[in-house]
């Protein structure tokens, strides 16, 4: 199983870049290969239609291969504003140009922020825009990391015991999606 990594947020010491460590080793732990696609040094163009009409730019080629070569897409992302965040929505914008790199893919998402919704509505957004795309996604559970200022220890891992129970749920649920689907 290969499963793919992405980080909505680009900053260094995100909390969503915690999460998603985690959630790469609950996959690992799985049996998956774990790569991820990090939207900072992949540095996509913000789409514009006149980009690609003079031809897909090479790192929004070597971005929707990496995606179209996974079995299963991890979206982390935080919440901007009540949606997902600006460079998350972009590649997304840039996954759906050209062949559909989402197209019929198992995903999984979760996301954190330092307030007491974490992500709540920005994962609404995404549950909707990834069902535009026909991404297949498992409705439960759902993982909000609320206050993600406190959710962390020093050593990167969960404070609270359940936030990683929720979390293992989540993503064995999604391999067995994957599995009943393919
Ligand atoms: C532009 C912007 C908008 C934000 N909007 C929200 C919001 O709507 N809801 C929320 O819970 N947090 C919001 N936050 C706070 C983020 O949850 C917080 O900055 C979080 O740490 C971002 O994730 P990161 O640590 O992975 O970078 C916003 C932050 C920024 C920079």
């Amino acid at each position: 199983m290969k499963v793919l990594t992405i980080c909505g947020s680009l900053r260094a010491g995100s909390y969503n870049r915690k999460l998603l460590k985690i959630a790469a080793s609950v996959a690992e732990n799985l049996g998956a290969q774990v790569q991820n696609a990090d939207l900072k040094v992949l540095n996509l163009p913000i789409y514009d239609q006149d980009i690609e009409d003079v031809g897909m730019p090479e790192n929004v080629m070597e971005f929707k291969s990496m995606v179209e070569q996974s079995d299963i897409i991890l979206f982390v992302s935080p919440e901007y504003n009540h949606s997902v965040s600006g460079a998350l929505k972009n590649a997304i914008d840039w996954l759906s140009r050209g062949k559909k790199s989402l197209d019929q893919k198992t995903a999984a998402i979760m996301g954190a922020s330092d307030g007491a919704f974490g992500t709540v509505r920005g994962q609404a957004h995404l549950r909707e825009i990834l069902g535009a795309l026909s991404v297949r996604l498992i409705p439960s559970p759902e993982l909000f990391v609320r206050f993600a200022d406190k959710a962390f220890d020093e050593q990167g891992k969960f404070i609270d015991p359940k936030t990683q129970e929720v979390l293992e749920r989540l993503m064995k649920k999604t391999f067995e999606l994957y599995d009943k689907l393919k």
